[in-house]
């Protein structure tokens, strides 16, 4: 496993690979790996003879009064992780690598990074998408991996691949989570062992939506209220939002809605953590006929 901390040599090394006819596969990351990363690390290295994985915490993604400066970073677990894998190669660039002095060109998607993070965080989608925009230019990826555990990012980084022409192919990844159902993510770290306890109440309270959804009930204002009902029981949790959402379009549902997204963020403390599941009539179907047999096996 190769380390590469320069913008040009990561380009050249790239180019080399494609005219050798490799296929590259990326995964950006900010570093501080967990089993969601590597999972994605994993499904690239099945897609591709080529897999470079990028660390960069991206200062521009980051608000002014937002955790740069402590984004917890350990680069020498994060290789052995990745060795693992394996990843072919690591690049590692500086912010001055990917942001020179004059810097001044981004890339925007305008509709669905508005609501959601969009709007408490704003900017962080300018600076993700233009970040993903130069690491594509760079390492010149066929395909490119990113976990749903970051619903708007995903789609908003779909919609840029589609508008902007990109020739890569774009895979969502799910969400990897802890088993006691905690969205696996770098910035659990920051939580004390009572704050983890508060953090379990957002994937319980999507798991109850989730639950509603299987048992029939599509009424947006009741899966809502169920996810609800579990968040704000524990007082340990700032519930920042809490949405029922067309997982295409990130606006309202309509009658054209196939796909449900319950989308949460919340603050437990000074960590702001976001998780989120989508629901769709398939799987609950099928979760509807296992309940049933399991139901029919109770009353038997
Ligand atoms: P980071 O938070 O490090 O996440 C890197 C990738 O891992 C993203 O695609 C994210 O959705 C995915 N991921 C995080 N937690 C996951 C989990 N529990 N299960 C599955 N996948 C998970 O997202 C970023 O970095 C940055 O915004 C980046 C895209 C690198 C641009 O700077």
């Amino acid at each position: 496993m190769k380390t590469i901390g320069t913008a040009r040599e990561m380009q050249a090394q790239a180019e080399l690979a494609r005219l050798a006819g490799e296929r590259i596969a990326l995964v950006p990351t900010m570093g501080y790996l967990h089993e969601g990363h590597i999972s994605l690390m994993r499904e690239g290295r099945r897609r591709s003879t080529l897999l470079i994985a990028s660390i960069f915490v991206n200062p521009t993604q980051f608000g002014a009064n937002e955790d740069l400066s402590q984004y917890p970073r350990d680069l020498d677990r994060d290789l052995k992780l990745m060795r693992k894998v394996p990843v072919d190669l690591v690049f590692t660039p500086t912010p001055d690598q990917i942001y020179g002095k004059d810097f001044q060109t981004s890339v925007e998607v305008t509709d669905l990074t508005k609501g959601l993070c969009g709007d408490s965080r704003p900017g962080h989608f300018r600076g993700v998408t233009t970040v993903v925009a130069k690491l594509f230019n760079i390492v010149k990826p066929h395909v490119a991996l990113f976990g749903q555990k970051d619903f708007q990012q995903l789609r908003a980084i779909q919609q840029m691949v589609e508008d902007l022409n990109f020739d890569i192919e774009i895979i969502g990844m799910p969400t990897i989570r802890e088993v006691d159902g905690l969205a696996m993510s770098s910035r659990n770290a920051y939580l004390t062992s009572e704050q983890r306890q508060s953090a379990l109440a957002l994937s319980r309270g999507l798991f109850a939506a989730a639950a509603q959804y299987r048992r029939g009930v599509r009424d947006h204002d009741a899966l809502r209220d169920s996810a609800h009902a579990e968040i704000a029981a524990d007082n340990g949790v700032q519930l920042e939002y809490l949405e029922v959402l067309d997982a295409s379009t990130l606006n309202s549902p309509t009658g054209a809605t196939q796909r449900l997204l319950v989308a949460v963020a919340a603050k437990v403390g000074k960590t702001r953590l976001i998780d989120n599941i989508v629901l769709e009539p398939g799987a609950g179907e099928f979760a509807q006929v296992r309940e049933s047999i399991h139901e029919s096996a109770r009353s038997s």
